[in-house]
């Protein structure tokens, strides 16, 4: 059985070790350390040292092409090689742009590696095993290699590699920074106004044929999808005017009414809230004639029109915010102002709670 092992192990070519006596095998230690260039010859040290420098400089010009390139390679404005608003200046912009980023994080990579595999010492250790936590005088040693360690990697030593590659990692975050000046104006107070706010007094009227509205129109348990009646297609930003005026008003005999506020600021029953929905500004523009239910069909969060719209179910924290309205002289329903709240999903400063 022995012989039949040992000839196959010399069969393969692979030198047979002994056993040690009483078991396991004796430690084969490390092959003989080969020094590099950069260890025993200080010109290839520079070398490397310079190599590693320029490296890190390469990343910084990465750095500035993407800058440079988000200003004058756009591809909607100016581009320095292709007509603006083409896709050949989208496709210019991509590349450039892109290119610039890749070797700024490129370069990045490649000097700390070669800087690694060059400078760093590669001398290699055994440590036998042994308990966890080493003694307090194993960790004092330990705490000197790293100390030594750190004298070794030079870095005291090698301002210029030190200086290049904070110059490369401070201006790579710069990169990030410059799209950041270009995003879109601040929306100031518009999330707080709507256009009903604009003009007092206006008509509610039907949406899209733009009809006003009088008090005996509104039947009994109906709905009505309104517009503010000046609101036309002439009206300045008319989409987002519309987008944050939809209303809908909806008629219930006052006596189901719970909320005496809400019934304050309608007429007769007749109640107008904003139909953008608190949770994340679908229309919630369904409505149960039974019930005085309002569904918004995106996530089922249902409002209480008898109440005020406050939340019955569903994701939605804040009632829909109430139109107040009135009748003219004419019988004609009129807003006397804004919704006296933000319409819409919460934001930073809406109280969330239902
Ligand atoms: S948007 Fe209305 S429930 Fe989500």
């Amino acid at each position: 059985m022995n012989n039949s092992s040992h000839a196959t192990s010399q069969d393969s070519g692979v030198s047979a070790v002994a056993p040690k006596e009483g078991g396991g095998f004796p430690n084969p230690g490390l092959p003989p350390h080969v020094h590099r260039q950069a260890d025993v010859s200080p010109a290839a040290e520079k070398r490397a040292e310079r190599l590693v420098a320029g490296m890190f400089l390469l990343s910084v010009l990465g750095t500035a092409i993407f800058i440079a390139a988000y200003f004058v390679v756009t591809p909607t404005g100016t581009n320095l090689f292709a007509e603006e608003g083409t896709s050949q200046a989208l496709w210019w912009s991509n590349l450039v742009t892109g290119l610039g980023l890749a070797i700024a994080v490129f370069f990045i990579g490649a000097a700390a590696v070669h800087w690694a595999k060059t400078l760093m010492p590669d001398e290699e250790m055994v440590e036998e095993r042994h308990d966890i936590r080493g003694s307090d005088e194993t960790r004092e040693i330990a705490a000197g290699i790293i100390t030594d360690g750190l004298e070794e990697s030079g870095i005291g030593r090698r301002p210029l590699i030190v200086t290049a590659m904070v110059a490369s990692l401070a201006a790579l975050p710069i990169a990030v920074l410059a799209p950041l000046s270009t995003l879109g104006p601040l929306p100031g107070n518009k999330p707080f106004h709507t256009f009903w706010g604009q003009h007092p007094g206006q008509r509610l009227a039907r949406d899209h044929d733009g009809t006003p509205i009088k008090l005996s129109d509104v039947a009994m348990n109906s709905i009505f999808h309104v517009m503010p009646e000046g609101l036309t297609e002439d009206t300045p930003h008319h989409l987002e005017e519309r987008a944050k005026a939809a209303t809908m008003i909806v008629r219930f005999d006052p006596k189901f009414g719970k909320n005496p506020e809400s019934l304050a600021n309608g007429v007769e029953g007749v109640l107008a809230f904003s139909k953008i929905c608190t949770h994340v500004g679908c229309p919630a523009a369904l409505y149960e004639q039974q019930t005085h239910h309002m569904l918004c069909p995106c996530h089922q969060s249902t409002f209480d029109a008898t109440d005020g719209a406050k939340v019955l179910f569903g994701p939605a924290h804040r009632p829909l915010p109430q139109l107040p309205i009135e009748v003219d002289d004419e019988g004609y329903l009129v807003a006397p102002g804004d919704f006296p709240e933000p319409i819409g999903p919460s934001f930073w400063n809406i109280h969330k709670d239902k």
